[in-house]
């Protein structure tokens, strides 16, 4: 079986859910510690799917760590988990630090000690991944090239700080202990069971609710956007045939100013579920105070993966936005939960008795 960590949050899930629907799929041991951004919901349809095992805990707790390796015996761990929200970073950078760097750094030397003791193939074979961002390498001017695999990190956010130096760990352990690691840094996600804290997932509801639509300063910082499910196959591409100790960038090459982004989505609303007053959602948008230190433009060359690994993202954005806003408008049970923070029920229910 493998290992996924920060499996019940928003990539992390998608990619349980998807690696799941192959009938001959691995089993999954998934770790997470079900913070305000992990939620038991997004696993739903596995209640009842015996190759799925939920474990709730922390990447840092070296001994539940050491004891499910011990215990599943995973040919490889996917670590997803991650405080993963730059406005949250920027007003509580401290957990940051500790799941982020030390979390990371903990599950590397759990790793380390429970690999250092496979033989033959299954030490040959194993593999960790650590699922990163492409927010390391800084923010690019209107006319550089996107980032490449080569650019120097030069992260701005204490979430993207937290991350490189998470990457650089990954790093250290593969050429100082020779341990079997892949890197993936990927642009920003889109999609189901998006936490809508995020930009989309944010205005969609919003929209809905007659609530406004806040822009960041001028709403021309661009994104390079993919849709989660493009996420995934890269990572099953990479955690299958890239090579040891490598990096890849993940990119949808679709590159978009945030304006536009919630000038589409609010578009398609229009179409799927029109206004009572027959008016367009755009009258909603509402420009306000920027982030502090808002990188402006982030992009991804994506030729590496293409060309050793033969991956392409299967979605444009106008395929992925529209798909994105109809699982919301298609899902209101999941909706409501996380709006009303009911998704939060199970803490209390497990540990009530
Ligand atoms: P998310 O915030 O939706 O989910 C994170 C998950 O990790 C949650 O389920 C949470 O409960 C869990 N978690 C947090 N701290 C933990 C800990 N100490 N131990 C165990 N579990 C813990 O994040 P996401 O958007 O799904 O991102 C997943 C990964 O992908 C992160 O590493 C993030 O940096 C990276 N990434 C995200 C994006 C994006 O656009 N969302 C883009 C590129 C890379
Ligand atoms: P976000 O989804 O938070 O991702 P990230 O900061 O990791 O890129 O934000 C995407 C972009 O949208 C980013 O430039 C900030 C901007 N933004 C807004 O303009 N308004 C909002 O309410 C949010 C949450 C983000």
């Amino acid at each position: 079986m493998i290992m996924v960590t920060g499996g019940a949050g928003f990539i992390g899930a998608n990619f349980v859910l998807s690696w799941l629907m192959s009938p001959n799929a691995e089993g999954i041991v998934n770790l997470d510690k079900l913070t305000y951004a992990g939620n038991l919901a997004n696993l739903e349809t596995l209640e009842k799917d015996a190759r799925h095992t939920f474990v709730h805990g922390d990447i840092g707790d070296k001994l539940l760590v050491a004891q499910l390796l011990e215990e599943y015996r995973p040919r490889a761990i996917v670590n997803f988990a991650a405080e993963s929200h730059v406005d949250r970073s920027i007003y509580g950078p401290a957990d940051f630090i500790q799941t982020n760097i030390v979390g990371t750094f903990n599950l590397l030397e759990c790793t380390r000690e429970y690999w250092g003791n496979l033989l033959g193939d299954e030490k040959r074979q194993f593999r960790f991944h650590h699922v990163s961002t492409d927010e390391v390498y800084g923010s690019l001017s209107a006319s550089d090239h996107a980032f490449r695999e080569t650019n120097p990190y030069e992260p701005n956010s204490p979430y993207s700080a937290s991350k490189a130096a998470s990457d650089h760990l990954v790093r250290a352990w593969f050429h100082t202990y020779g341990m079997p690691v892949v890197t993936t840094n990927c642009s920003n996600n889109y999609g189901p069971y998006h936490f809508p804290e995020k930009l989309i997932p944010l205005v969609i509801l919003n929209a809905l609710d007659g609530k406004p639509l806040p822009v960041y300063g001028d709403g021309q910082q661009i994104r390079d956007w993919l849709y989660v499910g493009d996420h995934c196959s890269a990572i099953r591409e990479v955690l299958a045939n890239g090579r040891l100790g490598e990096t890849y960038n993940i990119g949808g090459w679709n590159e978009k100013a945030n304006l536009e982004v919630v000038n589409t989505i609010c578009k398609i609303l229009d179409e799927l579920k029109p206004r009572a007053d027959k008016k367009s959602y755009t009258e909603q948008i509402t420009f306000v105070k920027d982030r502090p230190g808002h990188d402006r433009r982030y992009a991804i060359d994506a030729s590496k993966i293409e060309k050793e690994l033969g991956w392409r993202p299967a979605e444009t954005f106008d395929t992925g936005i529209r798909k994105t806003v109809e699982w919301y408008l298609d899902n209101p049970t999941w909706v409501k939960g996380v709006v009303t923070g009911s998704y939060r029920d199970w803490l209390d229910k497990q540990y009530r008795n």
